[in-house]
């Protein structure tokens, strides 16, 4: 509380003409991450820490009234799906992208909810405790061993027998599932939620750590333990459909792809309304917090993940992309202007900052084409600070969402968010925002 009445008297608003349009909104400050959804069944399949809730998706849709049978819901940054999965409970179809494959991956395999059969699932779950891991180590394909050898694999799993144990599991469900693709797609949603709680790895905030554990579960038992609870979920779920509810659920229908925000794969007036929340402008790398899941089921090689990490939205160093400079701003040159004073632990941040906004505003361009007329785009942003230097995230997609054609709307500040204590005593206390960015197509 001091701290936040601190960040009250310390003024965090840039003098701009968009300031007219900000609005606190702090009761929404729980529901712009994931916490409220680790409790919910179907929600919480797959830990991930950047998703939002379910709760926003639903109090935005009920806001702008877009309840209704025709109306399309859109993610072009859907991460593991929480729009998509809220829009179709909601009974609204939908339509989805992320340049991930594994979040293309565990989003299908959530909206998929209500086409597995849980009866079929613990009897196969039965026959798969009775596998014999002796085997299964032993048989491993030939593009795998070439995995296992990477020096990621051999750091992130100093017990090696585990290691071929996954290895080995992958090929079984592979070649035991391949007629039945719903059971095989739960097990490999099973397969890579593990991955963190087998390995000596941790996933830190923007890190992910080698960390030697002494009291790691071996793969199967862990991976038995996964699918249980997995069909647990499915099965409260249908207990509250059935007891809570006195008429048939109609669930909305649509598709999840893998794509780059900047070129989507969708027709031009096809949405009626987007809400999403892209990378943050926080040096994430996804594509390295998420390494193992990534080489296990999805990338072949390192070239694969690479290419993958250099079209991530340049919220991260390692980010590239041919169009650098397009979009220009005052606010925009005046942050980078004083950056370019100071002293930074990573020459590439001012290049990241811009290559940022360059991002945003070819996916802001791309949002206007496929948005309906009067349809509304609703961002969740959080703003950042480099050196003492704030950069107003909301502020400037205000005006990206402005020169592609939108009409802004509002901005709902959820959260007012500290800084490093390092950047305090060096630069002093900023408070950084935390929003929620509204635009219309008039
Ligand atoms: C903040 S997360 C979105 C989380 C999501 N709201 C949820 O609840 O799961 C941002 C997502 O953007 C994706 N991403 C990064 N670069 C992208 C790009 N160029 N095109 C599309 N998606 C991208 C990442 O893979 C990540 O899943």
């Amino acid at each position: 509380m001091v701290l936040y009445k601190k960040f009250k008297k310390n003024n965090c608003f840039e003098k701009t003409k968009y300031k007219e349009f900000f609005k606190e909104k702090l009761d929404f400050g729980k529901l712009v991450n994931f916490g409220t959804n680790k409790k919910l069944p179907i929600y919480n399949w797959f830990k991930y820490k950047e998703a939002f809730s379910k709760e926003l998706v639903e109090r935005i849709i009920t806001n702008f009234n877009m309840k209704k049978e025709d109306k399309v819901i859109f993610d072009p940054f859907c991460g593991i799906g929480t729009t998509l999965l809220a829009s179709k409970q909601l009974g609204l179809n939908y339509l989805g992208s992320d340049l991930s494959p594994l979040c293309q991956f565990i989003t299908r395999a959530k909206l998929d909810f209500n086409r597995y059969n849980t009866k079929e699932l613990k009897r196969e779950l039965e026959k798969i405790k009775k596998w014999d891991i002796k085997e299964m180590r032993s048989e491993i394909k030939e593009e795998d061993s070439n995995l296992m050898k990477y020096s990621i694999f051999d750091k992130s799993f100093l017990d090696k027998d585990n290691l071929r144990e996954l290895f080995g599991l992958k090929n079984k469900i592979e070649n035991e599932y391949t007629n039945r693709p719903f059971v095989k797609q739960i097990l490999n949603l099973a397969l890579i939620s593990i991955l963190e709680e087998v390995s000596d790895t941790k996933k830190d905030g923007a890190f992910f750590r080698l960390i030697r554990k002494d009291n790691k579960p071996n793969v199967i038992n862990a991976f038995v333990k996964k699918v249980n609870s997995l069909i647990n979920s499915l099965e409260e779920y249908n207990f509250s459909l059935t007891n809570f509810l006195s008429e048939k659920k109609e669930y909305g229908d649509g598709d999840v792809k893998i794509a780059d925000s900047r070129k989507l794969p969708f027709e031009t007036n096809s949405v009626d309304i987007t809400i999403t929340s892209p990378p943050y402008l926080n040096r994430y790398d996804y594509t390295r917090i998420y390494q193992l899941e990534l080489y296990l089921l999805f990338c072949k090689s390192f070239e694969e993940l690479r290419n993958i990490r250099y079209n991530t939205i340049r919220s991260h160093v390692e980010a590239k992309y041919k169009d650098f400079g397009i979009f220009n701003s005052e606010i925009l040159k005046e942050r980078l202007e004083k950056l370019s004073k100071r002293e930074l632990n990573n020459q590439r941040i001012p290049y990241m900052i811009q290559g940022y906004f360059d991002d945003m505003f070819l996916t802001m361009k791309e949002l206007y084409r496929v948005t309906k007329k009067k349809g509304i785009i609703v961002f969740v942003v959080g703003s950042t600070r480099f050196s003492g230097v704030s950069i107003p995230v909301d502020t400037i997609l205000l005006e990206i969402g402005e020169q592609s054609g939108f009409t802004p709307v509002e901005v709902w500040i959820t959260r007012y968010k500290g800084n490093t204590p390092q950047q305090i005593q060096k630069y002093g206390l900023e408070a950084v925002r935390e929003s929620i960015v509204i635009l219309r197509k008039d």
